[in-house]
């Protein structure tokens, strides 16, 4: 972590599959806690997705984050585990990028740096999104479980009755922080369904 007031640091990937409002939520949660510092790395894919999702310019999306990394930047500070990195999120994680980190490549600073978050035994979670799914897309989820990396695809909770997209994408973005070890990101909480006399 650079010299500064952060508690820790955070990477976020966003790569080619559908569902780039998830890694643009996940950088504006992140963004208000205030403790945290976020590296960005998109994925030429990832930026083709947003360009089909979102509106927003690449300016405006880099400027979410502390420090962006291209991803051809296999040499950067994320690279390294002895960058001291709270954790990482990919989301969403397409096929590709899944693939990748299940079988040990790091031919990207997006796959090294998973692997390295692997390594260091920290938390990575992973948002892949592809419908139905192939047995090399489940057979790589399965060696990511097996290395200690969570995967959490992007069910939406229809129990919460999201009534916009925002709302919804607000909370899968706010669980998946939760499941980096963060805390307080302000999910609903089920509080059941109730006892009825
Ligand atoms: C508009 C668009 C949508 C895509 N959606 C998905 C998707 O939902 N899931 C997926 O695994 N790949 C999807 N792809 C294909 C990936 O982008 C492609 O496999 C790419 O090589 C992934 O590279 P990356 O992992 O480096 O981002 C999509 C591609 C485009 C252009």
């Amino acid at each position: 972590m650079s010299s500064t007031p952060f508690q820790q640091a955070v990477t976020v990937a966003i790569t080619g599959a559908s569902g780039a409002l998830y890694g643009l939520k996940i950088l504006d949660l992140l963004r208000q806690r205030g403790d945290t510092e976020i590296h960005l790395v998109v994925s030429s894919s990832g930026w083709l997705t947003i360009a089909s999702e979102s509106d927003l310019s690449k300016e405006t999306i880099e400027a979410k984050a502390h420090v962006v990394h291209s991803p051809k930047q296999v040499g950067n500070c994320i690279a390294s585990g002895s960058f001291p990195s709270l954790g990482m999120i990919i989301a969403p994680c397409s096929m590709h990028t899944l693939a990748a980190v299940a079988h040990g490549l790091s031919d990207n600073l997006i796959a090294r740096a998973a692997d390295v978050t692997l390594k260091e035994r920290r938390r990575l979670v992973l948002m892949p999104r592809e419908t139905p799914l192939n047995l090399a897309h489940l057979r790589n989820m399965v060696a990511v479980t097996e290395m200690g990396g969570i995967v959490m695809p992007p069910v939406p909770a229809l129990y919460q009755r999201p009534d916009t997209i925002d709302a919804l994408v607000t909370h899968t973005a706010q669980h998946a922080i939760e499941l980096l070890g963060l805390p307080n990101v302000g999910r609903t909480v089920w509080q059941g369904l109730g006892s009825k006399a």
